[in-house]
């Protein structure tokens, strides 16, 4: 993390959006949409820029979902576990891709950062279930081996 970098952009989306209170979640979207996540280098920054404490930009930040404080990999896999793909199995869909990268629930992403595998509680697809999308693209009808075979072709194109 090049947190000289990290400041400069900050900086930036600081003077669009306005250092006030209400211009946080702006600011913090446009640090996730460019980071991927929220690196925590950014919350001392912030906090001295937009005058408020580090626990109010981090109640933010960990308030909603869409935030994430943990650095993601290239390839974000999100497996949907909601009704129409669970009844059609998504689990072991979801536990097999965990068992190939040696993640479980509280490790979400590879030491090589070359993935992070996630579960969503509905993607809008439910006519395709069960589906997961890699970096927002829909996979439909999937099964654990082709999820198997997603991940060689992913390393492939990595
Ligand atoms: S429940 Fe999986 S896409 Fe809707």
């Amino acid at each position: 993390m090049n947190v000289k970098e990290l400041y400069q952009k900050t900086d930036g989306w600081l003077d669009s959006f306005g250092r006030e209170e209400r211009s946080l979640i702006a600011v913090l979207q446009a640090i996730q949409e460019e980071y991927s996540y929220l690196p925590r280098e950014v919350f001392p920054y912030l906090a001295k820029e937009m005058n408020l404490n580090e626990a109010q930009i981090y109640g933010v930040a960990t308030f909603y979902e869409n935030f994430s404080l943990e650095a993601k990999g290239k390839y974000v896999i999100k497996v949907c576990d909601g009704t129409a793909c669970h009844v059609r199995k998504s689990v072991p869909i979801l536990n097999k891709l965990r068992q190939e990268l040696k993640l479980d629930d509280g490790r979400k992403t590879t030491d090589d950062q070359l993935f992070t595998v996630e579960t969503v509680s509905c993607l809008g697809a439910c006519g395709l279930a069960p589906a997961l999308t890699v970096n927002g693209e829909v996979h439909a009808a999937m099964t654990p081996e082709k999820a198997v075979a997603l991940l060689a072709e992913l390393r492939r194109e990595a």
